[in-house]
């Protein structure tokens, strides 16, 4: 299963791909997952300590893969750097879990024809087109990363939406992008619901969409932040809510 999370920022994206990567190691899965927004945090909500160094930094790796030299403004390079090895050497590792962090891209963002994005966008094409493990993809409020001839290895993109208007303006931009490059399943997860009114107030505004579940809205994540723990740790019972969107996807992936 691979699957992709975006939406709007502060949604909650990062929150759930975390959850995801929780309730697939409960289940004795291996998991890689992936940091993919430049304003990143998923290292926070982990509550990991250790040093990650993000893969943009590795300039020595991707100026040797993509036959250029580190620091060149280069014209000319590699499209396809052999990346096979990365993960297992650059990601961190815990039990069944492999972590990347994909880091900021200089210049012109993702779109920018340089080696740095050559080699990034290689090591999600590899991850996704020949990794058998669960990929969980991390992203910001738009799906740049998913270049062409990776989007057809995704069997989900789960864009998290709140109960504001503006919320789901950004969701239904990224529905019509993933159309676009198609995506074969686009869900929403509803999340920090307050009321039956807000679920609703979901329900109707995205009423063409396939919505693969609601999460409340809880209010120990505040202070469980600053103590350094999981979403998990703070409140269990959100792993009951990411289940179900589990189920969700594998019955219609099934
Ligand atoms: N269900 C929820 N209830 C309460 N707070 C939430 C919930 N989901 C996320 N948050 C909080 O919202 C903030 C943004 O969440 P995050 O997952 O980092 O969003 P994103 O990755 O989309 O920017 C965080 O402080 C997080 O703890
Ligand atoms: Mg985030």
């Amino acid at each position: 299963m691979k699957i992709a999370i975006s939406g709007k920022g502060g949604t909650g994206k990062t929150t759930v791909s975390a959850c995801l990567s929780q309730v697939y190691l409960k289940k004795g899965k291996k998991v890689i997952l992936i940091d993919a927004d430049p304003d990143s945090n998923l290292k926070t909500t982990l509550n990991i300590k250790q040093e990650i160094t993000p893969l943009i930094e590795l300039k020595e790796i991707i100026a040797e893969r993509t036959g250029t030299k580190p620091d060149e403004r280069a014209i000319f390079f590699k499209m396809n750097p052999e990346v096979d090895d990365i993960p297992e050497k650059f990601f961190y590792k815990n039990g069944n879990l492999l972590l990347g962090i994909m880091g900021t891209v200089r210049g012109g963002g993702l779109g920018c024809m340089c080696p740095e994005n050559a080699f990034l966008k290689a090591v999600l094409r590899n991850l996704i087109l020949k990794r058998d493990e669960i990929v969980i993809l991390d992203m910001e409020a738009g799906i740049e990363h998913l270049g062409r001839g990776t989007t057809e290895g995704i069997d989900w993109l789960i864009i998290i939406s709140e109960p504001t208007e503006k919320s789901i303006e950004t969701t239904k931009r990224i529905e019509k992008l993933a159309n676009d490059i198609k995506i074969k399943n686009i869900g929403v997860v509803g999340n920090k619901i307050e009321s039956q009114e807000e679920k609703n107030f979901l329900i109707e505004k995205l009423s063409s969409m396939r919505i693969l579940g609601f999460i409340p809205y809880f209010e120990e994540f505040k202070k469980s932040e600053l103590e350094g723990k999981t979403p998990w740790q703070a409140v269990p019972e959100i792993l009951n809510y990411v289940e179900d969107i589990v189920r969700k996807m594998e019955e219609k992936n099934g």
